[in-house]
């Protein structure tokens, strides 16, 4: 059977109020251009929707990751958004649109992007996470415990499928390199890298047979732009059940608000909070981080209805929590470990007061 290939993509074209939420008039826009693609057959089928200011396009086609057509597909979508944003006037219009012209890939152009192609199963449950004011590090926690954690997924002792364990590929994003490890056998090398969120990123995880289970964006736009134009706002997808892990145990790592980087300037630490959709606008000190996730059931390629998976009150404990540490890390204002330490610090004007105050400093 021909592969079905899941893109989601993803940019902040601009926000409404300033990078709290999604203007309506974006997703609107980009499901009138989606649909002309259906029609032409390009993609199978599409669904748009947003985390924070982000615009979210989750695709299916044949074509493939790193299919051109449809990367041209989303940056026109994306730019299309962009000329509605500019003409509301709203904030950061464009933002992640850092190259003029599409060049063959929107990878190392600003938007995220996390793509997989696979043998559809019998039943294909996929869940579908993004997140906003964090970098792509955020899905290094949640990632290990769904795929090596017996704590978390029972199913790695239990389930006969998944006893075998699973295959993690991780990305140094700061030589450029991936690497390869095998769990369970060894997830105490894979730990001492990916306990570095800002460096090292699980890419993708697949079975021991090699069949694909995951993927996440892995693009630093700071890295892409030489500055900071906003945060990575990253991107992630599972396959669930049958020898993957179950919804629940996918589901289940997002229970405990894990502190990541980003919130207020991309500079500090906050709890990541499991959000519905409706519940994504992130407001307070610009946050905390949010997390949402939408659940499909594939069809012929067919995404069907999304399912709200954080809408459950399930996850009001976790919500409450957040909330608490929220809190907590606030009450350190300027200081570390709420605020990043200087080298990972997104905005700073660190250099300019060092400059000004240096001939104070006197020897000891
Ligand atoms: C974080 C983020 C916001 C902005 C902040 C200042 O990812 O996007 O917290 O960094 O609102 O924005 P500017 O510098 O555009 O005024
Ligand atoms: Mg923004
Ligand atoms: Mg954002």
């Amino acid at each position: 059977m021909e592969k079905v290939t899941l893109s989601v993509i993803k940019a902040d074209v601009g926000g409404h109020v300033g990078h709290s939420a999604m203007h309506p008039k974006l997703p609107a826009r980009a499901r009138k251009e989606l649909e002309e693609s259906k029609k032409g057959g390009k993609i199978l089928d599409y669904c748009v929707t947003h985390c924070g200011d982000d615009l979210e396009l989750i695709m299916t086609h044949r074509g493939g990751v790193d299919d051109e057509e449809i990367h041209k597909i989303a940056w026109d979508v994306f730019m299309a958004c962009t000329g509605e944003a500019k003409a509301l006037k709203l904030y950061g219009a464009g933002q992640d649109m850092l190259k003029d012209s599409f060049s063959g890939n929107v990878k190392g152009m600003g938007p995220g992007v996390a793509e997989l192609a696979f043998t559809e199963r019998k039943s294909e449950p996929v869940l579908v996470f993004m997140a906003d004011k964090t970098a792509p590090g955020a899905w290094n926690l949640p990632l290990y415990k769904i795929f090596a954690d017996p704590f978390n997924t029972i199913g790695l002792i239990i389930d006969p499928a998944m006893h075998d364990g699973f295959t993690f590929e991780v990305l140094d994003a700061k030589e450029g390199k991936t690497i390869e490890f095998n769990t369970p056998e060894e997830m105490y090398d894979l730990l001492a890298y990916i306990g570095s969120t800002g460096r090292y990123l699980i890419k993708t995880v697949k079975t021991k047979k090699g069949e694909p289970c995951a993927a996440s964006s892995t693009q630093k736009l700071s890295q892409i732009a030489g500055k900071y134009v906003g945060k990575d706002d990253p991107v992630c997808f599972v396959r669930c059940q049958s020898g993957m892990p179950a919804v629940g145990e996918v589901l289940e790592p997002f229970s405990f608000p894990h502190l990541v980087t980003g919130w207020m300037r991309g500079s500090h630490n906050g709890p990541l909070m499991p959000v519905s959709v409706k519940q994504a606008t992130p407001s307070r000190f610009d946050g905390p981080p949010r997390v949402t996730c939408l659940g499909f059931q594939l069809n012929e390629g067919m995404l069907g209805d999304p399912r709200d998976m954080f809408d459950d009150p399930s996850f009001d404990q976790a919500r409450s929590m957040a909330n608490k540490q929220a809190y907590y890390m606030r009450m350190h204002g300027p200081f570390e470990p709420h605020r990043l330490p200087p080298e990972d610090l997104e905005y700073t004007a660190l250099p300019q007061i060092q400059e000004r105050v240096k001939h104070r400093f006197k020897p000891v």
